[in-house]
Parts: C-alpha cells; sequence; structure tokens
C-alpha cells in the first residue's frame, strides 16, 4: 500500500483522522453471472485488488477514525460483486459514497444517466446496503457528508440535502466521486493525457471546447449543477473535499481555504490519510 499523507487545519480541539480510499473496483463474476459479466471479471480482476483493500481497512482500523470510500468500489454491477461489495460496507468502520461504475452494468457500454443508475440499483435489491447517493456521519466533531456526483452532475435536492447538513453547525468534510473543475487539475490531466477529457464536474464552455461531443453532452454543467457548486465554495463550514475517479492523485484549492484532493485508485494500492487538527 502506498499511503500518502496530509494534515488539513479546521480549528479542532482533538485531531481526527480520515484515510481515504477510492476507486477499488472489484472485478468478480459467479455462477448467478452471465458469460458477459465472466468475460469481464476475467479481463479485469487482479489479486492486488483484495491485497490493497485488506490493507487499508486494516490500517484505517488501527490508525484513522474512519475509512472515508468515495465509489467504484465495484467495476461493475455483478452477483458476485454486489454479494461482496455489501459484506465490506457491513464494516461499520467505512463511510461510502457511490462513484459510476458502482452502478455499470457492463462498463461503459451504455448512455448513463439517473434511469440507468436506478436500473442497477433495484437490481442490486435497494443498492449495497447502505446509502449510495447521499450520506453524513459526525467523527469526532467533523461531518463527513457523501454525495453522489458519478455522472458529473449534482440534483437540487442534494443541495438542500447539504444545506441540512450544514445546519448542523460542525465542520464538513465533503466526499464525493467526481472532482470539481479547477484549473491546474484540468491543466494536469490535458499534459498527462492530451487527447481525453478531464472528467471535471463544471467545466465551462470554455474548457469543454477540446472534449469530443460526446463528453461534452456527458459532462456539460447543468442548472442545479452550477447552483451546487456555488454553494460549495461559499460556505464557509465546508473545510475540505475528498475525490477519486481520476486514477491519479492530486492536491489543489478550489478556493483560497477549501482545498480538493483526488486520491489514485485503491486497486493500485493508493490510500491518503487525512489528519484534521
Ligand atoms: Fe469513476
Amino acid at each position: 500500500m502506498e499511503l500518502l499523507k496530509n494534515t488539513v487545519e479546521i480549528g479542532l480541539e482533538k485531531p481526527v483522522k480520515l484515510l481515504h480510499v477510492t476507486d477499488t473496483h472489484l472485478a468478480l463474476a459467479d455462477d448467478s453471472d452471465n458469460e458477459r459479466k465472466h468475460e469481464l471479471a476475467k479481463r479485469r480482476n487482479n489479486p492486488d485488488i483484495e491485497r490493497y483493500l485488506a490493507e487499508q481497512i486494516d490500517y484505517a482500523k488501527t490508525s484513522c477514525d474512519l475509512l472515508v470510500h468515495t465509489g467504484d468500489l465495484m467495476d461493475f454491477v455483478s452477483h458476485a460483486n454486489v454479494e461482496r461489495a455489501r459484506e465490506i460496507l457491513k464494516n461499520e468502520g467505512i463511510f461510502f459514497i457511490a462513484g459510476n461504475h458502482d452502478y455499470s452494468q457492463y462498463v461503459g457500454e451504455a448512455w448513463e444517466d439517473n434511469a440507468y443508475r436506478m436500473n442497477s440499483y433495484m437490481q442490486m435489491g435497494f443498492g449495497l446496503g447502505v446509502p449510495m447517493f447521499f450520506s453524513s456521519r459526525e467523527v469526532g466533531g467533523v461531518n463527513i457528508v457523501g454525495i453522489d456526483n458519478s455522472y458529473y452532475r449534482f440534483a437540487s435536492w442534494q443541495i438542500w440535502r447539504l444545506k441540512k447538513e450544514a445546519e448542523k453547525g460542525l465542520p464538513i468534510v465533503l466526499a464525493f466521486h467526481d472532482p470539481l473543475f479547477e484549473e491546474s487539475l484540468y491543466e494536469y490531466h490535458k499534459e498527462r493525457i492530451p487527447e481525453d477529457c478531464t472528467y471535471l464536474v463544471g467545466c465551462d464552455e470554455e474548457h469543454l471546447l477540446s472534449y469530443s461531443e460526446f463528453r461534452a453532452v456527458q459532462q456539460r454543467p447543468d442548472e442545479p449543477t452550477l447552483e451546487m457548486i456555488d454553494y460549495i465554495k461559499s460556505e464557509p463550514l465546508i473545510k475540505l473535499i475528498l475525490t477519486g475517479h481520476l486514477h491519479f492523485s492530486f492536491e489543489s484549492n478550489i478556493t483560497d481555504s477549501l482545498p480538493q484532493f483526488v486520491t489514485g485508485g485503491a486497486y493500485d494500492g493508493i490510500a491518503r490519510e487525512v489528519t484534521l487538527v
């Protein structure tokens, strides 16, 4: 396991330690799964995935107050993956919010929107046994709030719910799968993979210009998404954003006082310990 470490000052009397883990991409199939799922599992599974996951869970248990998982626990929806993910999420030391792959039937084979998400959610038997679309948990006087933005958008009900969380008056750490647009992150991604889009939430038209039409339509922010981003930037209780999805690690600031950490893939052994003080 490769452990990144950060300390973020948010004015706590006693430090709180989070282990941020994202993009595990479990890729299992069993007798209840069809041939296509088996083919995906064969192509995408890797024995290191479970080994790293065990190390991460063990480290969080011994050294941190909470493991925060920002999605893509599963690579695709299969009987075996759902069973395994449900077992993992029974661990009360894990806080989870969903990513795009947690609803993916065959990995990038369809237009993924709310109807697609709900179809997978129902098929799983109402999700993975924990809230997938919005969730919050208090730990050591910090409110960890997870929001599913896995299709590059926020919904208006999520803004309402986040404002309700802010009414609690506690410092907030936001956890979601897709990072918010930020210039240096956008540039870094473009340098790494010039021909690709950047998979960031809230790209304006200028920054969408280099995208393919499909990616621009997929990732263009709608009104609630822009409203949510404005709210996140303006709410002083929001102290930190934890995200994944990009499979590389990056740290930058969304505003002068709001850092956003992108953490690399857990399947690759990456985890980030964040000490809040
Ligand atoms: Fe993802």
